[in-house]
């Protein structure tokens, strides 16, 4: 058994799925099932005996404690977190509280456990911390990609508490001698991500005919990755990272918001033409900025192909056609996941920034 966290989320769902997939062992599924949440991700599951699912907060440590005692994991893949920068700047006190004080419980309950296994056991044992790019901050046009080394900027309180998260896990290694390994990883996209980031907003507002918002000169850079390579580099550094390292895993795909905008504009132009026949392309807007917008991401992924043979399979065409896709197929779940929670945001998010 493995335990996850955050699993009925976009890149959690997906890793789950992945996993059951590729392994014989199974999964102890632990979500709070926020608005992110979602166990209609997990719907292909249902009927897995390896898949169990559990409604709960990884601050809960007696509901923590028990699970590690009852299933005894030999890793957790702790992917739960309160993830978009937007609400981070309308509403950063559930970031403090999931991202840093939820994981300093779990990386607590962790250590508890880890110390109570015999010594094979504990050989075994990884406690792997999924972590992001964004914690080293901006880079310039003519900057180097983020590698291992560089040095912590976080710009958002989102980015801030991941930040923090960083830093307590590292801290259990040096301090405890908890196995730990932390990977960084750019944007994902790719099915169930909640479609209140870029990509899937993008689709949802087009299908919809609403505009398709571009916050401020739309030439911020982001380095996309499909999720399902992502997923792949997690297995790949749990099997095989080295405890106390961490590793970035990137897609080398760095693309400004515009010309994401106009691909996925394509893409539905190809295969989901308007009625009117004109290009979705047409739906763009430019909105007001996002406060502290970051300008430019790129990860350095050399150590993770250097060290564990880990290479992005999808490219940015290849990958964002399967996204596209998928969402044009599953309209259910798109309608679903715009429940009263989804308008309230956008009317939050976008009223103000009307052009
Ligand atoms: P998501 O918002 O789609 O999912 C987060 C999941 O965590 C949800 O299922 C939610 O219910 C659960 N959760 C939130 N608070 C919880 C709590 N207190 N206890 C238990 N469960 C809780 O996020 P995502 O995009 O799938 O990101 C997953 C992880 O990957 C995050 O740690 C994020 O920082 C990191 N990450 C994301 C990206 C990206 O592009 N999406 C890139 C790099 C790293
Ligand atoms: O880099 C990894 C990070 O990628 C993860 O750690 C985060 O969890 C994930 O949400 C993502 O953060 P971003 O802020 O980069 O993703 P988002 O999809 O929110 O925005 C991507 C870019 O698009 C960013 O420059 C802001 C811009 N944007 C976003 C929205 C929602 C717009 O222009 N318009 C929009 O409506």
């Amino acid at each position: 058994m493995i335990l996850v966290t955050g699993g009925a989320g976009f890149i959690g769902a997906n890793f789950v799925a992945d996993w059951l997939a590729n392994h014989a062992e199974g999964i102890v599924n632990l979500d709070k099932l926020t608005y992110a949440g979602n166990l209609e991700n997990l719907a292909t599951l249902f009927d897995d005996p390896r898949h169990v699912f559990v409604r709960g907060d990884i601050g809960d440590r007696p509901l923590v404690d028990r699970l590690l005692d009852e299933h005894r994991p030999r890793a957790i893949v702790h992917f739960a977190a309160e993830s978009h920068v937007d609400r981070s700047i309308h509403g950063p006190a559930e970031f403090i509280q999931t991202n840093i004080v939820g994981t300093f419980h779990l990386l607590e309950a962790a250590r508890g456990f880890y110390e109570r296994q015999a010594a094979t056991a504990q050989r075994a044992f990884r406690f792997l911390h999924v972590s992001t790019d964004e914690v080293y901050g901006s880079l310039a046009d003519d900057e180097a990609a983020f590698n291992e080394i560089s040095p912590y900027r976080p710009n958002s309180p989102y980015a801030a508490s991941k930040a923090a998260s960083d830093h307590l896990v590292r801290a259990y290694f040096h301090t405890y001698g908890l196995p730990v390994l932390t990977t960084h990883c750019s944007n994902n996209h790719g099915p169930y991500q909640f479609p209140e980031k870029l990509i899937p907003l993008l689709i949802v507002n087009a299908l919809a005919g609403k505009s398709l918002p571009i916050y401020g000169d739309g030439l911020q850079i982001r380095d996309w990755l499909y999720v399902g390579d992502h997923c792949r580099g997690l297995r790949r550094v749990l099997a095989a990272g080295r405890p106390g390292e961490t590793y970035h895993i990137g897609g080398g795909n760095q693309r400004s918001n515009l010309e994401v905008v106009h691909t996925v504009c394509a893409l539905l132009d190809e295969l989901h033409p308007r009625p009117d026949g004109r290009s979705y392309a047409k739906q763009i807007v430019h909105v007001a900025d996002r406060p502290g917008h970051d300008r430019r991401y790129a990860v350095d992924a050399g150590k993770i192909a250097d060290e564990l043979a880990w290479r992005p399979t999808e490219n940015f065409a290849s990958g964002l056609r399967k996204t596209v896709c998928w969402y044009l197929d599953h309209r259910q779940w798109l309608a679903g996941a715009q429940s009263g929670d989804y308008r309230q945001w956008l009317d939050i998010n976008y009223r103000q920034r009307q052009p």
